[in-house]
């Protein structure tokens, strides 16, 4: 082994942090390391806000669907899609007189752009949460940025080009999140395949599930009106009120950036 396979093989997200902030020169590591990332052609396209705001932390923890340890992170990083930096430069330029005059189309910024830059914008935020690892600063992700676009975007004054997509919280873990069981995964031979895609059959199906079904129910044999691990993270998650809020947001926010 060595100290970057030990790092990824102990990942835990960290929920609990203790009070002590995270140095400034330590910081400046993660933002240097995110810098660094690969990116789509090396265009970064995404842009990273630090959160000091404390009344805007608590707003978040509210509007992300009720997570108060957002409030408590030392570290709050917002990461988007951003791909308003390089469309205002080709506006400076004049660009688009440009291009009528060679006759190419000046295409405004479309969904192939956005899903490219979300790349860049994810690799940044991992590379982040590596970074901080590698410091033993603990992380979570916020997936519920995605929802209530319309408070989120008027929170950070984000405009058309900009696509908020990683909101991570960090800093230095309980003793307690130090030693939180691992969360288990499902088996490689699900995930992983060679040269072609192999689609799941109901053998493979139920035996990917089988730790899940046995972790949720033991010997029960019906939850909340639930039969089996399928109907009961249907019930719970994807057909959950915050999963029809995501829905909604990204579905308003994709519109905006093809506006
Ligand atoms: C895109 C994304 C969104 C997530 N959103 C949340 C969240 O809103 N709240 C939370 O507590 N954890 C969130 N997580 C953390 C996952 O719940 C966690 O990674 C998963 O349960 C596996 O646990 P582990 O990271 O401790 O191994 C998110 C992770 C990802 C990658």
């Amino acid at each position: 082994m060595n100290q970057t396979l030990d790092l990824f093989f102990n990942h835990r997200s960290v929920r609990v942090y203790e009070k002590t902030d995270i140095p400034e020169h330590i910081k400046e590591k993660i933002f240097q390391s995110m810098l660094r990332g690969p990116t789509a052609g090396n265009g970064i396209l995404y842009s990273v806000i630090e959160v000091k705001d404390q009344e805007v932390k608590e707003i978040l923890a509210k509007s992300c669907d009720n997570q108060p340890f957002i409030a408590k992170a030392p570290l709050v990083l917002l990461v988007s899609a951003d791909y308003q930096r390089w469309y205002d430069y080709f506006m400076m330029f004049n660009v688009e007189q440009f291009c009528e005059k060679e006759e190419i189309p000046m295409e405004k910024p479309k969904e192939g752009d956005l899903v490219i830059a979300l790349c860049d914008a994810i690799i940044a935020a991992q590379t982040a949460a590596i970074a901080a690892e590698s410091f033993g600063i603990g992380s979570c992700f916020i997936g519920d940025i995605l929802e209530k676009c319309e408070i989120h975007r008027k929170l950070f004054n984000l405009p058309q080009y900009v696509f908020p997509i990683c909101l991570l919280c960090l800093g230095y873990p309980t003793e307690q999140q130090k030693n939180r069981e691992l969360t288990s995964r499902f088996d490689e031979k699900f995930i992983f395949s060679k040269n072609k895609y192999e689609r799941l059959n109901e053998e493979d199906l139920k035996e990917m599930f089988e730790d899940r079904q046995k972790q949720a129910f033991g010997d029960k044999e019906e939850i909340q009106g639930c039969k089996n691990y399928a109907e009961l993270t249907y019930k719970q998650r994807f057909g959950a009120d915050f999963m029809k809020e995501r829905r909604r947001s990204v579905k308003k926010m994709i519109e905006i950036w093809n506006n």
